[in-house]
């Protein structure tokens, strides 16, 4: 089934796209589960919950795996989780400037001040070498994204963090089946987070996960999931309500089963449209995938270079008009929303993310597209750049 993504930032919800955004699995097993939680009449957290955060977990190499309503949620409890280990209120966390702003959000709905770095246009991820410069007394983590399920540069992030005592929470909401240099991406930091809404590669529709190999932040998690609670209505920390259900658990119990067949089916269209841009290399930064990686694909990010004579609003334009549908990719969260001008942030503090914001957009590579709907956004670009290119 496909669907329009919500997030939509920059294009209208029009009628039928020849190559549609995002999609969802669910599979015949999910709508035979829905039915049997529907039948017992036990639909909140049960059997089926517990069942998709042991699958989750084992599937991504981590112990615990502790379901939520949604990856804000996800990122949310996992910032909140470190007042347990020593933060407080008002503290730190690293953040990059361009990501989906539910990065921000939930540093700033856990009790933290986000402090944003810049990206890299070429990585669309954080730049490691501008991190030290962003640490203060009060920073406590770094919450790295791996933008597109491209892997953020986790060696020199570990390392900076090893260095100053903070903890390292992955943003891996779009990153399902990502890997640097042989890990498993959300193994790496003390604490992982993914989105498991519609569009990414394993869903529950609405939904998010956090994962840990620590005992002590899933024994956090799984109390401010639930209001804090610990033991019989003790409450010790401030939390939150954001338990996933048992319909949900199926859809992704669903899409665990076929999950070597989304990952692989997204892999192969990545793939391919990498092979096609190549030739574009001369007008557009298109996402790659290095010897040391694995994208785990979420979408295609296109970024406009500056001597190419088009600009992204003519190229996104003709996309749309020819029935591929994209997203804006994304904006610098601090110079480029109004919800975070209170930071003080002015427009140029942040150049490459707002170039990329600026210049960039992103299309859908899922498992429900084929090789002719792939080589059809070729023949668009190509018609495209015989009319607009310089
Ligand atoms: C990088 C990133 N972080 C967090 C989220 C939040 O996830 P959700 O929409 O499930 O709340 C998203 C959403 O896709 C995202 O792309």
């Amino acid at each position: 089934m496909t669907i329009d993504n919500q997030k939509s930032s920059t294009l209208s919800a029009k009628a039928k796209f020849k190559v549609p955004f995002g999609t969802v699995s669910i599979t015949d097993k999910a709508k035979e589960l829905i039915n049997e939680a529907l039948a017992s009449n036990w639909v909140t957290r049960g059997k089926y919950t517990d069942e998709f955060e042991k699958k989750f977990a084992t599937l991504f190499g981590a112990k615990h795996g502790v379901s939520v309503s949604s990856g804000t949620d996800a990122d949310t409890i996992a910032c909140a989780v470190l007042y347990d280990f020593g933060a407080e209120r008002g503290d730190e966390i690293i953040v990059p400037a361009l990501t989906f702003v539910a990065t921000g959000n939930s540093v700033l709905a856990a009790g933290f001040k986000p402090v944003f770095v810049d990206v890299k246009r070429d990585t669309l991820n954080i730049d490691p070498d501008k991190i030290e410069a962003a640490i203060t007394p009060k920073t406590r983590a770094i919450m790295p994204v791996h933008l597109m399920g491209k892997p953020a540069d986790m060696d020199a992030i570990m390392a900076i963090a090893k260095k100053h005592n903070l903890y390292v929470i992955e943003d891996a909401a779009e990153a399902h089946g990502a890997e640097y240099k042989g890990k498993v991406c959300g193994s790496i930091g003390d604490m992982a987070c993914y989105s498991l809404y519609a569009a990414h590669i394993i869903t529950t529709i609405e939904g998010g996960i956090m994962i840990t190999n620590n005992d002590q932040m899933a024994n956090a998690m799984i109390s401010l999931r639930n209001h804090g609670i610990e033991g019989k209505f003790q409450f010790k920390r401030i939390g939150f309500s954001a338990k996933m259900n048992e319909l949900e658990a199926a859809v992704g119990l669903g899409n665990i089963e076929i999950y070597d067949h989304i990952l692989n089916t997204r892999r192969r269209n990545l793939l391919h449209l990498i092979d096609i841009f190549k030739k574009y290399d001369d007008y557009f930064i298109s996402i790659r995938e290095e010897t040391h990686e694995k994208i785990g694909p979420h979408a295609f990010s296109i970024i406009v270079r500056e001597t190419t004579g088009f600009s992204k609003d003519e190229f996104v334009s003709y996309l749309e008009e020819k029935g591929v549908d994209s997203r804006n990719l994304f904006y610098s969260i601090p110079t480029q929303t109004d919800s975070y001008r209170f930071l003080g942030h002015t427009l140029g503090d942040f150049p490459e993310a707002e170039f990329c914001s600026d210049n960039g957009t992103h299309i859908g590579i899922h498992q429900d597209l084929d090789i002719e709907q792939l080589d059809y956004v070729g023949q668009v670009v190509e018609e495209f750049l015989k009319t607009y290119a310089k």
